[in-house]
């Protein structure tokens, strides 16, 4: 009815569906879950699951990551970040894979369980399993008192809002932000971080939500390139370090809301393999922000441009080197390498909606996805 429609279009505060109205949402949920923990002034961060098991975490042999689908693309990045900082070995496992071998669980192991919705099954049972092995628990969960924010020992909320698009946008960013500052905090106390390193990313963090709102800012050209290439076949998207699980984002962004099948691999990984898909006809995604492995990500620009593959390039605002080698770039604000991943991913996004959307699908409900998997 006339009425219904109406009240949609209210829930949807003003935006075309609610996948567009939870990407620019995110200042204000990534702000919403800094709020009250990360104070850059005074240098702290406070997150009292943190605080209260410290000894603990500090003290673990590993930690384990369980998650599944773009939860577990917030692990990854997790994974990297945690070790850098923290120098606590850390693994990354598929849920549903984990609960059904036979992994090794030992007391005193750190289980980082990651969910927006907290009822996805495969990952409730694996920590049930976990549990009971005498692993500790740290739930990182946005629906608030959800089965895996109940079952986990400790955690911490990303506090993004109800998401109801079927692809998670602003939880993604939100766990992020919680993994980051759990990873600092744990970092200072373990003494694998000094005072200097900590207060940098501490002021980095805080800046984010400006950055994010900055990219939103330039949709406008990020739908251009989405219209120029929505009738491709296939993508390839490629990242190294920390932002190669924001390649493996981009493409399951793309192919949950477009239905173009997409690949995102580790940008150097892509020799042994993708590069055999490579003609003119296909787009890449670089995701190659100005850190570390940038030389080495030019490089393997270089290897498609070679192949005449069609290049869209995610590049830092001031690089030079990168538009010598696109087809296309998406400049977005400069960031350390370890807070990059909470900004890279936002064009990402939004290159997937307006694909989506030119394609006419139904991009908060795409078919055969749920919202919340509560069956195995
Ligand atoms: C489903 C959703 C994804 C989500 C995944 C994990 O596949 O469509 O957006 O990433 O489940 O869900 P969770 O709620 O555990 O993060």
């Amino acid at each position: 009815t006339k009425l219904d429609m109406e009240l949609a279009a209210i829930e949807k505060g003003g935006y075309d569906h609610f996948m567009l109205k939870e990407i620019y949402e995110q200042p204000s949920t990534i702000q919403d879950c800094l709020r009250g923990r990360l104070n850059a002034s005074a240098g702290t961060i406070t997150m009292s699951g943190i605080d209260d098991h410290i000894d603990q975490i500090i003290n673990a042999n590993r930690i384990m990551i369980v998650a599944c689908g773009t939860s577990w693309h917030a692990g990854l990045v997790a994974e990297y970040i945690i070790e850098e900082l923290c120098r606590i070995p850390v693994e990354v496992e598929y849920a549903s894979e984990f609960r059904y071998r036979n992994p090794i669980v030992n007391k005193g192991d750190i289980i980082i369980a990651i969910s927006q919705s907290g009822e996805t099954a495969d990952t409730l049972v694996a920590l049930e399993k976990a549990k009971e092995n005498g692993a500790f628990i740290f739930g990182v969960v946005n629906a608030v008192g959800s089965s895996i924010a109940r079952i986990a020992h400790a955690g911490a909320y990303t506090h993004a809002g109800h998401e109801i698009g079927v692809a998670s946008t602003k939880a993604f960013t939100g766990q992020l932000a919680v993994l980051m500052m759990a990873a600092l905090k744990i970092a200072l106390k373990k003494g694998t971080i000094n005072n200097e390193r900590f207060q940098e990313l501490l002021n980095e963090l805080a800046d984010v939500p400006e950055k994010v709102a900055a990219i939103l800012k330039n949709a406008d050209a990020i739908k251009a390139i989405a219209l120029k290439y929505k009738d491709a076949k296939d993508f390839l998207f490629l990242g190294r370090g920390y932002n190669f699980p924001i390649a493996l984002e981009g493409a399951l962004k793309l192919k949950e809301i477009s239905y173009i099948h997409a690949e995102g691999y580790p940008a150097a990984e892509m020799k042994h393999g993708p590069i055999a898909l490579v003609d003119d006809q296909l787009p890449v995604v670089f995701i190659a922000t100005k850190d570390s492995y940038h030389e080495k990500i030019v490089s393997n620009m270089q290897e498609i441009k070679a192949r005449k593959g069609k290049i869209i390039a995610v590049i830092t605002e001031g690089d030079t080197i990168s538009p010598t080698m696109s087809d296309d770039v998406i400049a977005i604000p400069t960031a350390d390498e370890l807070i990059a991943p909470i900004i890279s991913v936002i064009p990402l996004q939004l290159l997937s909606y307006y694909t989506g959307i030119a394609k006419g699908v139904d991009v908060d409900k795409p078919r055969n996805l749920a919202k919340s998997v509560t069956v195995e």
